[in-house]
């Protein structure tokens, strides 16, 4: 299996989050992102919900227009969402679940169930030169599901792996890793994300096949005590660790 560089993606959300409990406009998630930029980041992901909870259009039009890196668009297999993404055309769409007949039990896109829904949406995101991406749970059928559908890439959820502990967290790492590697089989692009902190990063990123990890709400948490550039540093330096298996 060949070693690919491991990717930071970070996600700007919970910036959002943190200005709309009040209303107005600090703090600023493309300050943020403009911030992860110059400190590093790959990529910025941003998830506009449809009950813009955090990120909002305008947030979109500000990513699109005044930051240079690759934007990675969270985004339901809405009419609305695609009309969205076909406007700004991002670098990448990430079809996540927002509601739960969307969802497999785990959480992740349910791409099997909801096949007939996705492949016109992702045909048509394709069509605009979007690279698409799924967000599905690490489970072979779903894997299967993307490939008939044609989306280039998959992102495994890591929610599970980071809420279980022991035996179990062990068992979903497991089930992590023979996924990413069916991934490759298929000639899917894997990246992963979801719950990542300090402690959960280094098993995930130690996996050859995983090219991308997208990390949001525990960085922008740390960047409280330590600022972001200080907390990105610090993931950075742990991925890479994981990766070269040198300290
Ligand atoms: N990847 C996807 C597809 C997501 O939906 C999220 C959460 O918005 C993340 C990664 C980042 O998760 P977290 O904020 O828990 O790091």
């Amino acid at each position: 299996m060949m070693e690919h560089k491991l990717r930071l993606g970070v996600n700007i959300d919970h910036v959002a989050t943190i200005r709309n409990a009040r209303g107005g406009s600090f703090p600023d998630p493309i300050r943020a992102a403009l911030l992860a930029a110059q400190a590093g980041a790959d990529g910025i992901t941003a998830h506009l919900r449809e009950d813009r909870r955090h990120i909002s259009d305008s947030d979109i039009t500000r990513l699109t227009n005044e930051v240079n890196l690759p934007l990675n668009f969270e985004m339901a297999a809405t009419e609305e969402m695609l009309g969205i993404a076909l406007r700004h055309r991002p670098h990448a769409a990430c079809i996540v679940p927002e509601k739960r007949e969307e969802r497999t039990t785990e959480g992740g896109l349910d791409a099997k169930s909801g096949f007939d829904k996705l492949k016109p949406c992702v045909e048509k995101l394709l069509d605009a030169g979007i690279r698409v991406s799924l967000f599905i749970e690490a489970d072979p059928e779903q894997l299967d599901a993307v490939k008939a559908l044609g989306a280039p890439v998959i992102e495994l959820h890591t929610g599970a792996y980071c809420d279980e502990t022991g035996p179990k967290r062990d068992a979903e790492l497991a089930r992590i890793v023979k996924a990413a590697a069916y991934a490759d089989q298929l000639g899917l692009e894997c990246h992963a994300g979801h719950g990542l902190t300090y402690d959960t990063v280094k098993p995930i990123a130690e996996i050859p096949s995983i090219r991308e990890l997208n990390i949001g709400h525990f960085l922008i948490g740390e960047a409280v005590f330590c600022g972001l550039a200080e907390a990105m540093e610090k993931m950075r330096s742990l991925m890479d660790e994981a990766r070269t298996g040198k300290k």
